[in-house]
């Protein structure tokens, strides 16, 4: 199968009433697992990367990948979304390249850290509407800005210093015609999210659920999303690791969210621990390995566990074969007939 467009994932999502889970990658082994996770549970899915995945990995590398795992895993609708695309620039070359999703993160100035206007993020969000959509491209807007910093990329912060105002966030669809919504609800990028399970004080599932009232019919993207199991921070610790305690987004959280509008779920930490974990494991355990096939064999394997799991959680499993793809070409022309972007 072709790599499809987001917007038709989440479509079909949204009629389904179930998630779909957007895991992000930087190599092989994540593209694997998560393409195996995604034929075990027969999972639609949605492959993203980030600007710094792109520049660790050569970005064309990851493209080439991208490819392979369309060929190799035919029955899988599958997604190449770029994450956080800092400006017009950034989703400008990944369009180029082939994705056939960006995010225009215009929350945040270019420097990715600096929180930008409500007009400033319209402009660029609209500028990459106007881009993306005559080529049938997917796009994803953000307004309010999450908490963290994962890679340079984040305001910082606790996630709940630039709340999504549902009012800013009617106007920002009107204006831009994006496919999808990010807000800001109190999570934040990375493993230290919340210092106890979280309450409705710093996780705003009822500013989500005001939200999705609003505007019923956009999908609404949950990002900062991973649960941060204190399983995987166990084996990391056990193995010599110095993770501090900490708490993430509860899976039944993510699963309020999906009854209410939220359609793209993203998940970065979680598998970065389980394969941290893994790794540390073999190296306790057999320091004598050196083949990096020993440890990148069970990496691989324990993130596709995590996979598997948040598909099953998040509902998308058992989809795979619903839907036959939509080309880019008619996508275009399904923009081309509306009279704004969306
Ligand atoms: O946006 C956050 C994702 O976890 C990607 O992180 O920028 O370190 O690749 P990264
Ligand atoms: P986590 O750090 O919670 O996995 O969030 C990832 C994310 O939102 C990527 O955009
Ligand atoms: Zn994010």
């Amino acid at each position: 199968m072709p790599l499809v467009s987001m917007r038709q994932l989440l479509d079909e999502a949204a009629k389904g009433g179930y998630g779909v889970g957007a895991f992000n990658v930087n190599n092989m082994e994540q593209i694997q697992a998560i393409m195996e996770a995604a034929r075990e549970t027969k999972s639609p899915v949605i492959i993203q990367a980030s600007r710094g995945a792109r520049s660790y990995s050569q970005d064309k590398f990851l493209y080439h990948l991208m490819l392979a795992a369309a060929e190799l895993y035919p029955e899988i609708p599958l997604v190449m979304h770029l994450d956080h695309g800092n400006s017009v620039e950034t989703c400008k070359s990944a369009i180029e390249l082939g994705f056939t999703s960006v995010m225009m993160d215009g929350s945040l100035m270019p420097d990715g850290k600096t929180p930008s206007t409500f007009d400033y993020n319209v402009q660029a969000t609209r500028e990459v509407v106007e881009m993306a959509h005559v080529k049938g491209i997917t796009v994803e807007g953000e307004i309010g800005v999450l908490g963290g910093i994962e890679d340079g990329h984040g305001a910082g912060g606790s996630g709940l210093e630039h709340v999504t105002d549902p009012d800013q966030a009617v106007e920002f669809v009107a204006k831009t015609g994006v496919d999808a919504l990010a807000i800001a609800i109190g999570t934040s990028h990375g493993a230290y999210k919340f210092s106890r399970k979280p309450d409705g004080a710093v996780l705003k599932m009822d500013r989500l659920i005001e939200i999705h009232k609003r505007l019923p019919k956009v999908h609404l993207v949950m990002h900062g999303s991973s649960s941060v199991p204190k399983e995987l921070q166990d084996v990391i610790n056990q193995y010599g690791g110095k993770l501090k305690p900490t708490w993430g987004v509860p899976v039944e959280e993510i699963q309020l969210g999906i009854r209410n509008g939220v359609r793209k779920i993203n998940v970065d930490t979680d598998n970065r621990l389980a394969i941290t974990g893994a790794i540390r494991k073999v190296f306790a355990e057999s320091p004598e390995k050196f083949d990096p096939r020993d440890y990148l064999k069970p990496a691989r394997e324990a993130m596709k566990q995590v996979v598997a799991t948040r598909m099953k959680q998040f509902g998308q499993a058992g989809h795979a074969a619903d839907y036959q793809p939509v080309s880019l070409t008619a996508m275009a022309k399904m923009y081309a007939q509306k009279a704004v972007g969306a």
